[in-house]
């Protein structure tokens, strides 16, 4: 029987880890460094949660979520997205007893039925990262310097940030009236998924990558000339936030992002030569979200950038990830008494912190060393029945091949010692 994997889905060999490594390090210690505290929420949820929160008109929710019925007749959906899980579990466990706001984050995988292609997959990678319970735009600027430093303390540097806001339900309703009527007049013009949207997700009709619609929708009414007092005010104190640190950005006012629950701050981070799926990393307020799945009125806002579309960007600007850990010691043996001798060895370094790799399978010296070779040990320790009648080991030091005798109950330290 052949198998494979599904599409859209990938293996990440050993020789990949280094990249994933580095990436979900950094940001541990970037998330730390802010004060944010991780979290983890189940892969799955029932497919409801998903449908209201990220919006029932959405490409996630009208063509992309794996949802199926599970054994009691239940829908349940392989979470997406992490943003309506997290908000169901302030709610639910009663996070909003806690001092807020509360600082989130978490890192795993995600699930979209989509077209797979260069950075887009059916299963990927998010890092997450959510505030909940401020309303204040400092927090905005918060949550896109955390995006920012792990990007940084990456190595990557080609990206711009892209800014707007998409209103309240205060003063949303007015602009998407206007930008109704404006695209009225453009119907004959724009392509049959903006023709569909015109009725059910207006605000997609901005974001289409068609260019006939681009030009057109370049021409639209712009959000900034609708926003409420409120919300003008909150995005203008964001922007000059963002003067004063001196970040590059861009307003973009087509930015609008593929899921219904933002209001107010909406943000992306895009880098140059991925391909069309240049988003790294995407996010905004969601201010009436806990709301909706059944929790108090919450202000909050966060983002996920995909580790994979990280990783992309790390390979187009030659960044190379740190190495992963070697073992510092390779144990190997001659005979059937050496092999008991050295299976003490190896767990006794063990024991003692030090990484120690064997071949086992009674091999001869010469496979056991390039077996050595293979897993950069900086030594070998090496036992024949000499040895073991000796009390003596044979320490081979791999960088230049030099060996020599050593006692046995000095191998510990000299191990040690050559390592550091
Ligand atoms: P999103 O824009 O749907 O937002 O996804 C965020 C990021 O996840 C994208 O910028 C991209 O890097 C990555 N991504 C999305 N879909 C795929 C895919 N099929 N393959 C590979 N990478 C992908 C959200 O998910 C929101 N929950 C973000 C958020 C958090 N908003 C507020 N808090």
């Amino acid at each position: 029987m052949n198998y494979k994997a599904p599409r859209g889905t990938y293996d990440i060999l050993p020789e990949d880890q280094a990249y994933w490594r580095h990436v979900i390090e950094k940001t541990r210690r970037v998330c730390e460094l802010y004060g944010y505290e991780q979290i983890d929420v189940p892969v799955f949820e029932q497919a409801g949660l998903f449908e209201r929160s990220v919006g029932e008109s959405t490409d996630i929710v009208e063509k992309e979520m794996y949802t199926f019925l599970d054994r009691s007749d239940e829908r349940m959906t392989l979470r997406p997205e992490f943003t309506a899980g997290i908000c169901r579990a302030y709610a639910e466990r009663k996070l909003h007893g806690r001092p807020q706001p509360l600082r989130l984050f978490t890192i795993g995988p995600a699930f979209r039925y989509e077209r797979p292609q260069a950075g887009r997959y059916r299963q990927f990678y998010q890092i997450d990262v959510e505030v909940l319970g401020s309303q204040d735009p400092a927090v905005d600027l918060e949550v896109m310097q955390v995006a920012w430093q792990i990007y940084e303390d990456i190595g990557i540097s080609g990206l711009s940030f892209q800014v707007n806001s998409t209103g309240c339900p205060v003063c949303r309703p007015g602009y998407l009236d206007t930008l109704r009527s404006w695209y009225a007049q453009h119907l004959g013009e724009i392509c049959g998924d903006c023709t569909r949207r015109h009725g059910q997700n207006l605000l997609r009709l901005l974001d289409c990558k068609n260019e006939p619609c681009r030009t057109i929708s370049e021409g639209a009414p712009r959000i900034q000339d609708s926003l409420c007092e409120e919300c003008g005010g909150h995005f203008e104190r964001l922007r000059s936030y963002l003067d004063d640190l001196d970040r590059p950005y861009e307003v973009n006012h087509r930015l609008v992002r593929g899921l219904d629950y933002y209001t107010k701050t909406v943000f992306e981070v895009w880098a140059a030569g991925i391909g069309a799926q240049n988003a790294v990393c995407g996010g905004g307020r969601y201010d009436g979200l806990i709301g909706m799945v059944g929790g108090p009125e919450t202000p909050a806002i966060g983002f996920a950038s995909g580790i994979e579309r990280i990783i992309l960007t790390m390979k187009q600007e030659g960044i190379e990830p740190p190495d992963t850990p070697k073992p510092s010691v390779f144990v190997a043996y001659i005979g059937d008494e050496a092999k008991e001798a050295a299976v003490v060895l190896a767990q006794e370094l063990r024991t003692a912190g030090v990484g120690t790799a064997a071949l086992w399978e009674d091999r001869s010296l010469k496979a056991q060393m390039k077996q050595a070779d293979r897993t950069g040990a900086a030594f070998a320790l090496i036992i024949g029945e000499d040895e073991v009648r000796n009390g003596v080991v044979m320490l081979r030091r791999m960088a230049d091949s030099t060996q020599a005798s050593i006692r046995r109950s000095e191998v510990l330290d000299a191990v040690k010692e050559g390592a550091s």
